[in-house]
């Protein structure tokens, strides 16, 4: 087996397990201390539902259990030490639903439960250019018997609310009647619940003939969620005709089916499954919806699922796959960074978001963060259809008024919104007092979002229909949370935290005045283009939205004179006020054993020091970076790298993108190493709670705007781009206007293929260059500044 080389810029120990493999992610041997780690890896989901890489049969190890049906959640109760006004009454839990994949296997006397056995030529692999993951091992258990399991399953991307399982086993040296009895579990509980409680009650539950079917409906909150499955056997490749005995226990539903099977004969047991949830179907008749689905997905058969599920798959890398020559683990890296996000939005639905772990773990909730806005809009924007990107800004725009809400609960007026920091329906469930009230900075990346979907798409109808509301209401917002400073005759914030969240309720943070500011600038200009576009549209809207003129004044005053703190000296933009007071010192500096710093220190003497956890004054300059030129980018990337600990999955990315316009090649190709394998390498010890979904579209930013440098510019698609040194080619493909371009980067010249019918023009090293349909052009490859 190949084991994967070393990096040289991890600070943790790294774990090598896995192989490396341009589209697979393969385990040989079965590392059960790293069970909870590959079971985040291999998650499957298809944007409706998410499965971890649990086994099908009973295991009594290390094993986080976690199937997850997109837009139900729990609000569990919120449990803090001081209780401060303000506070959300929950946390919005995602929901581990029923589990649908149990098979259990019992030989005579004994279980199959890979904690109890002696397991050989394990294999468990996610197949992700195709789509589905499969397992295969020899169990010896303890009586001596010689069991072989082959299984393989998906979630569909075809039919998006169902699952099917090959599960196939082979006695190798004994012949025995073996009980299968495959389940449905409702009794499952949520390992992060604040109160250990359960969240899920049993409504019904029915079972037929190699069917059963449980419907189950959350506490508090009332989503139903009916799950059902059906299963059929073959045995040597024909169908058998087996006898099942039901079986239910509360919350549980099963059939337990005897079969006699002979030494060197596979038993494939096919389970079909359906997750629906009231969020699309009607309460009172899902159970039968469940029936018709299960019916409809049986008669389809695995195999044919299995066929349109590889199909739909190549579809999606037709116009997301980025290809790296030269070097596995990157090619494996990003391949899998891309898998997990289409696995986890599809944007077919715009109530359903991007959790920061998606469909693979509990943590953070499962619910929507600013993430989705600064880093995984562009993502989809290039690489979806258009309408994908947009249901993520409809999403926000259907959730206005909940952020009104919140505004006025913290006591803001007229309209103004604060969207919250972390939500699942709009209400802010965050309860960590500088973060909810003051990590007010998402609010400028969702106005940031508007305006970054309307330069790609060109849509600058959106502002009218959605836009102008959302930008409006986020600018009421800051009108109110900034306030005049007599002393500095400037506008000025006091309280917040910015993104680097290891600093706390500091006083004018650079990146949040500029990005209010901005979005005030943004606002009236998005009035001015209505105004123009479509004159009955503004009068309605000034109308409805009580658009006063003075309101205006003050936004276009505070543009003029809001405050944000500049060192002289350094000519650098201070993080916050005072921030050349601390003991500046590079992360170099840390001894030893103690990064990462949240892991080793005291919150006290991690607030105290310099150190950084993600791009803050930098988020600001890659958001912003036309309103700056490049050396002061590169003063404030100098200044403010050194000191960055980047202990969110979200702070190499923009360091990556910084350094390759900044020409800094090594710095940008360590930085993409640390996002691209982030969790692959387990670098910050915590995968085993799920992956980092969202900082995922991070690894492809480092890609598509870093190494690839891609912006829109005055309309038009901008690309200057190089390959690392470390790779012979670098290939990606983006989608912009109608027009499907492939950028191929060599170390001698650039290809752009234009894939589309429609020719396009493009900037490429500053050259404008025109690719007529379905042809492609080279250019000579430029030194990177
Ligand atoms: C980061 C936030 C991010 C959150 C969820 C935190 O560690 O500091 O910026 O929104 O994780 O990904």
């Amino acid at each position: 087996m190949a084991f994967k080389k070393e990096h040289t810029v991890a600070t943790y120990p790294m774990k090598h397990y896995l192989e490396n493999n341009p589209w697979r992610i393969v385990e040989n041997g079965f590392h059960r201390e790293y069970n909870e780690v590959t079971e985040s890896l291999m998650s499957l989901g298809n944007g409706r539902m998410g499965q971890r890489g649990n086994f099908e049969e009973k295991f009594t190890g290390k094993t986080l259990q976690g199937n997850y049906v997109a837009g139900v959640y729990y609000p569990d109760k919120t449990r803090v030490g001081w209780w401060k006004n303000g506070y959300p009454e929950y946390f919005a839990k995602v929901l581990n639903a029923a589990n649908w994949i149990g098979i259990d296997i019992d030989i005579e006397y004994e279980s199959l439960d890979l904690n109890h056995c002696e397991v050989r030529d394990f294999h468990r692999e996610l197949n992700m250019e195709e789509g589905y993951l499969e397992r295969s091992f020899v169990a010896v258990l303890k009586s001596g018997k010689e069991l072989r399991v082959d299984a393989k399953r998906f979630c569909s991307i075809v039919d998006d609310e169902a699952g099917a399982i090959r599960y196939a086993i082979t006695p190798l040296n004994f012949d025995a009647k073996i009980t299968i009895t495959p389940y449905l579990d409702g009794a499952i509980r949520n390992r992060d619940a604040n109160y250990d409680e359960t969240f899920w009650d049993e409504v019904r539950k029915e079972t037929a003939y190699g069917e059963a079917y449980i419907e189950m409906r959350t506490r508090k909150t009332g989503f139903h969620v009916a799950t059902g499955m059906c299963v059929s056997i073959e045995q040597d490749g024909q169908r058998v005709d087996y006898q099942s005995q039901p079986i239910k226990y509360e919350k549980y539903v099963a059939n337990r089916i005897s079969l006699d099977c002979h030494q060197g004969q596979e038993t494939a047991i096919f389970k079909y499954a359906v997750n629906l949830s009231s969020l699309n179907y009607d309460p009172d008749t899902i159970i039968q919806d469940a029936h018709k689905y299960i019916q409809r997905i049986t008669r389809k058969g695995f195999d044919k699922m299995l066929f349109e599920q590889k199909q739909a798959w190549a579809d999606k890398w037709k116009t997301n796959d980025i290809v790296i020559d030269g070097d596995i683990d990157a090619q494996q890296g990003i391949r899998f960074n891309i898998f997990q996000l289409n696995q986890t939005y599809t944007g077919e639905d715009e109530r359903l978001n991007i959790g920061p772990k998606g469909f693979t773990g509990e943590k953070y909730g499962g619910s929507t963060y600013w993430d989705t806005e600064a880093y995984c809009l562009p993502f989809y924007l290039a690489t979806a259809d258009q309408k994908v990107a947009k249901n993520l800004l409809v999403y926000r725009y259907k959730q206005l008024g909940k952020a009104i809400e919140n505004g006025q609960k913290l006591g803001f007026t007229n309209g103004a919104a604060l969207y919250p920091m972390v939500t699942m329906n709009g209400e802010e469930c965050h309860n960590e007092w500088e973060i909810t009230f003051e990590e007010i900075h998402r609010n400028g990346a969702i106005a940031y979002a508007i305006y970054d979907y309307v330069r790609y798409t060109g849509d600058e109808q959106y502002l009218a229909e959605y836009g102008l509301e959302v930008l409006l209401a986020i600018s009421r917002f800051w009108c109110q949370r900034i306030n005049w400073s007599k002393d500095k005759q400037q506008y000025v914030m006091l309280g917040v935290t910015g993104p680097n969240e290891y600093e706390n309720n500091v006083n004018n943070n650079w990146y949040t005045n500029y990005i209010a500011a901005w979005t005030l600038r943004y606002t009236l200009e998005a009035i001015g283009k209505i105004k123009a576009l479509d004159a009955d549209r503004y009068v309605e809207l000034v109308d409805r939205l009580q658009i006063r003129p003075e309101e205006l004044t003050l936004a276009e005053q505070i543009t003029e004179k809001i405050y944000l703190p500049y060192d002289e000296d350094k000519a650098v933009f201070l993080q916050q006020e005072g921030f050349l007071d601390k003991d500046l010192m590079p992360v170099t500096d840390i001894p030893d054993g103690q990064r990462p710093i949240n892991q080793n220190w005291s919150w006290d003497r991690i607030l105290r020091s310099c150190f950084i956890k993600q791009a803050d004054v930098l988020q600001g300059l890659y958001f912003f970076e036309d309103e700056f030129d490049t050396d002061t980018l590169r003063r404030n990337f100098d200044f403010y790298e050194p000191m960055t600990v980047h202990e969110s999955s979200l702070s190499p990315c923009v360091h990556s993108i910084q350094a390759s316009k900044l020409g800094m090649k090594e710095k940008a190709y360590e930085m993409y190493l640390r996002t691209a394998r982030l969790d692959l390498d387990d670098y910050n010890n915590d995968t085993e709670d799920g992956c980092h979904i969202t900082s995922m579209a991070g690894t492809w930013l480092a890609v598509v705007k870093g190494f690839g440098g891609m912006r829109i510019e005055n309309n038009q698609l901008v690309l200057n781009p190089y390959c690392p040194e470390q790779w012979r080619a670098l290939s990606f493909k983006i989608r912009f206007r109608g027009a499907m371009v492939q950028v191929t980067a060599t170390q001698q010249d650039v290809t752009v293929a234009n894939a589309s019918a429609m020719p396009i023009t493009l900037l490429v090293h500053g050259q404008s260059v025109t690719v007529a349909g379905n042809s492609q052009q080279t250019v000579a490859a430029v030194a990177v500044a």
